[in-house]
């Protein structure tokens, strides 16, 4: 039999979106991203994620959460319809002790989530560009134990054309990666 491999499409329609329409994203839909991170694998399965998460219908903890976010990132991740504080557990449970795997597991975790969105032709954007100590007093989190990472915007992808022009560019601009023989080497020794 020939087997014939492809790239999940989930993986090919992917993209962090600036451009989020105003189509409502159901507590369903999120429910259902929270399910893919779920099932990420993690070291000793200990699951060290952790989301908060603030919807449009609720202004003012939406707002909250856009108020930590730094630099351009505000302008278009006001257009979001959830965001969601995604944050690392920082000791593992079983023994107390240092997980310097927190922060990996909890991109993975991130990362199935982005491909769920994918699925459901929603999108999300992670940002780093936030205020983490104004996040951490916001969600109440001591920072000797808990990391906040990132902030995923998420919507419906919608038109570039309602943004800023600095960020309609960088919108429109083309997607670039490094080829596969830049970071994959083969091991012949
Ligand atoms: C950990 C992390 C932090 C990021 N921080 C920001 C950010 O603060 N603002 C922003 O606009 N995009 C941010 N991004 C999005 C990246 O710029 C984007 O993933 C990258 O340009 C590749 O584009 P693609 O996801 O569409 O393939 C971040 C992505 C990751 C994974």
């Amino acid at each position: 039999m020939n087997t014939i491999f492809t790239l999940a499409e989930a993986i090919k329609e992917r993209r962090s979106t600036r451009a989020f329409s105003s189509e409502k994203v159901t507590e369903e839909m999120i429910k259902l991203l929270f399910e893919a991170a779920r099932w990420a694998p993690s070291a000793m399965n200990e699951q060290p994620w952790l989301y908060y998460y603030a919807g449009k219908d609720n202004p003012e903890a939406f707002n909250k959460v856009l108020g930590v976010l730094t630099g351009i990132n505000p302008q278009w991740a006001k257009n979001a319809q959830y965001l969601i504080v995604s944050v690392a557990r920082k000791f593992y449970d079983y023994n107390g002790r240092a997980n310097n795997n927190a922060l990996h597991d909890l991109g993975a975790a991130n990362v199935s989530m982005a491909i769920q969105a994918a699925h459901m032709g929603l999108q999300v954007r992670q940002m780093g560009g936030f205020d983490k100590d104004k996040a951490a007093a916001l969600l109440q989190l001591d920072r000797q134990k808990f990391e906040p990472v990132t902030i995923i915007a998420v919507g419906f992808p919608g038109n570039a054309g309602q943004l800023p022009d600095e960020l309609m560019e960088r919108e429109r601009a083309p997607r670039t990666r490094k080829s596969v023989e830049e970071f994959a080497t083969q091991i012949k020794h």
